[in-house]
């Protein structure tokens, strides 16, 4: 089991992590995670202790993501937001806990020292505060602080780039390194995952204002009250849509040079625009 039952107090913590991975996440890292490996014929069971850990990441960056202090969110996959179930100093244990839990599982996996250690880089480089995940949520809050944004079409891209797109790129790039993948093959998927990850940002921000909340699972409507800078408040939602099919297009035509084994990959490119959660 990826959650181990303990007793005392501590259970409190535990039972909020494994509350805020267990449940209804489109597990889209994961699949990035399977479906790149798998190019290299690598088996589900050896490319699944890569992709959980990075669930395990990504749940914890929604989980803090969701707190009064960022987002200040109710609705999560459904559900009341960690916090909200809990308390808000649980969630930000849960956080800590599934973060520090991603690295455990890395480091503990079967995988062979090099790849491990890669992987290892790759994710903390990716979630970190140095053109990482953090330093995107960083940018987002404190754009929203701000009036008069000039140049947003820059910054909006740049805040994609690394509060999503570091993940999305991880993913991909982990298939790679677990398959031992050449450097034109690498760069075919990291190229792949820019695409999609731009148009994953773009989807999530037209979502949250054409979106049916009860679908999507969380609470809607909110970018524009929170003055996020944002792919839909730069563009206008057509604009927006219309960029997004382009990269979906262009995302599709990079993994072609995989042949038939990319059909999951060119398949999970059109979801990710075609989605309604
Ligand atoms: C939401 O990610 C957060 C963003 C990076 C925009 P997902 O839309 O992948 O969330 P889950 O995992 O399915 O809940
Ligand atoms: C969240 O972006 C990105 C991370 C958690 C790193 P958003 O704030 O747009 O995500 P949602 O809309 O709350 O899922
Ligand atoms: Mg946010
Ligand atoms: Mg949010
Ligand atoms: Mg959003």
């Amino acid at each position: 089991p990826l959650f181990i039952k303990v007793d005392g107090l501590e259970k409190r913590v535990v039972d909020a992590m494994e509350y805020s991975v267990m449940n209804g996440g489109k597990r889209l890292r994961p699949f990035l995670v399977y479906e790149t490996s798998k190019l290299f014929d690598i088996p589900f069971e050896q490319s699944f202790y890569a992709a959980a850990s990075l669930e395990m990441l990504h749940s914890y960056s929604l989980i803090h993501d969701d707190l009064p202090a960022m987002d200040n969110d109710d609705l999560r996959r459904g559900k009341p937001t960690c916090h909200k179930q809990f308390d808000e100093a649980t969630a930000i244990l849960a956080g800590d806990g599934l973060l520090t839990y991603a690295f455990e599982i890395l480091a503990t996996s079967p995988y062979e020292d090099k790849i491990k250690i890669e992987l290892i880089k790759l994710l903390s480089q990716a979630a970190g505060a140095i053109n990482g995940m953090i330093a995107g949520q960083m940018l987002d809050l404190s754009t929203e602080r701000m009036t008069n944004i000039t140049n947003s079409e820059f910054i909006i891209k740049h805040i994609e780039e690394m509060k999503t797109g570091c993940l999305l790129r991880y993913a991909c790039e982990a298939g790679a390194v677990i398959g031992k993948a050449d450097n034109p093959k690498r760069q075919a998927l990291v190229e792949y995952s820019r695409k999609i990850g731009v148009a994953f940002q773009i989807a999530d921000d037209i979502l949250d204002v054409e979106g049916s909340q009860e679908i999507v699972g969380k609470t809607l409507k909110k970018d524009k009250d929170q003055n996020k800078l944002t792919f839909v408040g730069c563009y206008g939602v057509e604009k927006a849509r219309q960029m997004a099919h382009e990269l979906i297009g262009q995302a599709k035509d990079i993994v072609s040079v995989f042949g038939k084994s990319s059909q999951n990959l060119q398949d999970l490119a059109d979801f990710i625009i075609n989605r309604n959660y």
